[in-house]
C-alpha cells in the first residue's frame, strides 16, 4: 500500500470510501472531546473529506495530510475555497483561513508541522493501512504530538478472511495494542453497517460493524 497504490486509485476516480455528506459519527462524537473553537486539529490522511469543512465550522483550526495533489485540489475547488498554495518542502501547503492541507506523505511530518494540535479526527485513515503501517502510523502519531491529546477514532470490524482490504478490519484488542501505552480508549459506538453498504456485501462480507472510540491522552 505505497503512496503510488493512492495516487493510482486518485487518477482512476476509484475513491468508494469518500463520502458525501458530513459523518454522522463525527458530529455525534465529536463533542464528548472536549475541544474547544481556536483548538487546532488534525486530520489525517484526510482525502477530500467533507467532515474537515464541519471542523472548520465548529471553530477549530483543521490541519489535514494527504498524499494526492489531485485530492487536495478537488477539496478546495469542490468546496469554493481558494488555497494560498506555500512551498514547505517535502510538502505543499495549502492554506484558505483557518483551513490547511498539507500535501504531503504523513510519514514525513514532524512536530514542527503540527504545533499546538490538541485533537485528531481519524475516519477511514488507520483502517487504510495494512498492519505493519498501522504500527508505523500510531508510532509516528505518538512521536508527533504534544502530551495532551483526544483523538476521536472511526474503524471497521469485519471477517478479514472475507475480503482483502483496503479499507481493513481493525479489532478493539489492535487499537488497544496501537494506543493503549499511550490513552485511555472509550468505546463510545457499535453499529453494524452491513445492511446499508452494498459494496461491501458485492465483496463478501457477512458482518460489519462501524466502532467509534474516543482516546484521551493520559495526563490530558
Ligand atoms: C481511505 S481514504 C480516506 C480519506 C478520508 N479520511 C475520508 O474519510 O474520506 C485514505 C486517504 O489517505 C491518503 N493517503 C494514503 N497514504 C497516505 C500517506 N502516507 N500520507 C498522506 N496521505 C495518504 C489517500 O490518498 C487517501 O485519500
Amino acid at each position: 500500500m505505497n503512496p503510488d497504490f493512492w495516487q493510482e486509485r486518485w487518477r482512476q476516480g476509484e475513491i468508494g470510501w469518500h463520502a458525501t455528506e458530513i459523518n454522522v459519527q463525527l458530529q455525534e462524537h465529536w463533542p464528548r472531546l472536549g475541544a474547544k473553537p481556536g483548538e487546532r486539529v488534525l486530520v489525517p490522511l484526510c482525502g477530500k473529506s467533507l467532515d474537515l469543512l464541519w471542523l472548520a465550522g465548529e471553530g477549530h483550526r483543521v490541519l489535514g495530510v494527504e498524499i494526492s495533489s489531485l485530492a487536495v485540489k478537488a477539496f478546495f475547488i469542490e468546496s469554493g475555497l481558494v488555497p494560498k498554495i506555500i512551498e514547505d518542502p517535502p510538502f505543499l501547503r495549502y492554506r484558505a483561513d483557518e483551513l490547511e492541507i498539507l500535501c504531503g506523505d504523513f510519514f514525513d511530518l514532524t512536530a514542527a508541522h503540527l504545533g499546538g494540535v490538541t485533537a485528531v479526527f481519524d475516519r477511514a485513515s488507520l483502517i487504510a493501512l495494512p498492519p505493519a503501517m498501522r504500527v508505523r502510523y500510531a508510532e509516528h502519531l505518538h512521536g508527533l504530538l504534544g502530551r495532551v491529546l483526544r483523538v476521536l477514532l472511526i474503524t471497521l470490524d469485519y471477517d478479514q478472511s472475507e475480503m482483502s482490504g483496503p479499507p481493513f478490519s481493525v479489532k478493539e484488542e489492535e487499537v488497544r495494542n496501537l494506543f493503549g501505552r499511550r490513552f485511555d480508549i472509550e468505546p463510545v459506538a457499535r453499529m453494524d453497517i452491513l445492511a446499508n453498504n452494498e459494496r461491501f456485501r458485492q465483496r463478501g462480507l457477512s458482518r460489519l460493524v462501524e466502532r467509534v472510540y474516543v482516546l484521551g491522552s493520559r495526563g490530558a
